[in-house]
């Protein structure tokens, strides 16, 4: 079982077109829609923006689906020099930029999970690979990094940096991955992320953001149908 997991819709419904023999279910307030993808068997839904709504929504996914991996799909904020508008950022990793408990000298976006200090949480290889052959195959320009997940809209330069100056080796912003990926990391699922590039993540966001959310959305929606595909 094949999970994937979007924050709006219009970031899904590409993929929920495409299942056949669907079932849907709320949990949660989410609804997951569950069939056939590209003759796999797979579950998709929309979360809801921001991370609580994320976590919520994956650890329902975990609990009631039993996925053997969970895939973010969407857009994202460029934080990479080599990343334009409708690029995929793939995740090599997550962090909850955020996290903030730097008061008591911690680093910034570090989290105790069992006992246990994490701040980058570590995406599956294989499907790293996949992701990044799955893109290539569609054609589209891609970077693997870091996944940087808050809670707000990056809308300018100075946030931009100041994420950029935590996290060096982050590739894009959104609002979700990095709470799906430590779930998944609880209930000890692979997991990705795959972004394609909305917005710089600047002053212009949010105008840039509402022109090319559809066609960004689109070019992610492509790279995991390969990628389902090819599971
Ligand atoms: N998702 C798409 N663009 C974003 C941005 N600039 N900040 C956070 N999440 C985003």
């Amino acid at each position: 079982m094949i999970g994937i997991i979007a924050a709006m819709k219009v970031e899904a419904e590409g993929l929920i077109s495409e299942m056949k023999y669907k079932r849907t279910r709320v949990i949660s307030g989410v609804e997951f829609t569950r069939g056939k993808l590209r003759g796999k068997d797979a579950v998709v839904c929309v979360c809801g923006v921001g991370k609580v709504r994320a976590a919520v929504c994956a650890e329902a996914m975990a609990t009631n689906y039993k996925p053997d991996c969970i895939i973010n799909t969407g857009v994202a904020g460029n934080l990479s020099k080599e990343l334009g508008i409708g690029d995929i950022a793939i995740g090599k990793d997550a962090v909850q930029h955020d996290f903030d408990t730097t008061a008591f000298g911690d680093p910034r976006g570090g989290c105790f999970i069992d006992g246990k200090f994490e701040t980058y949480f570590k995406c599956d290889r294989k499907l790293v690979k996949l992701v990044e052959k799955a893109a290539k195959a569609e054609g589209l320009r891609s970077v693997t990094g870091t996944v940087a997940t808050g809670d707000c809209f990056v809308a300018g330069n100075d946030k931009k940096d100041e994420i950029r100056g935590y996290f060096p080796t982050a590739v894009c912003c959104e609002m979700e991955g990095g709470a799906i990926a430590v779930v998944s990391f609880i209930n000890k699922i692979p997991f990705a992320i795959v972004r394609a590039i909305s917005d710089s993540a600047d002053g212009e966001s949010p105008e840039n953001f509402s022109g090319f959310l559809e066609q960004a959305a689109g070019n992610s929606i492509r790279v995991i149908m390969r990628v389902v595909e090819e599971l």
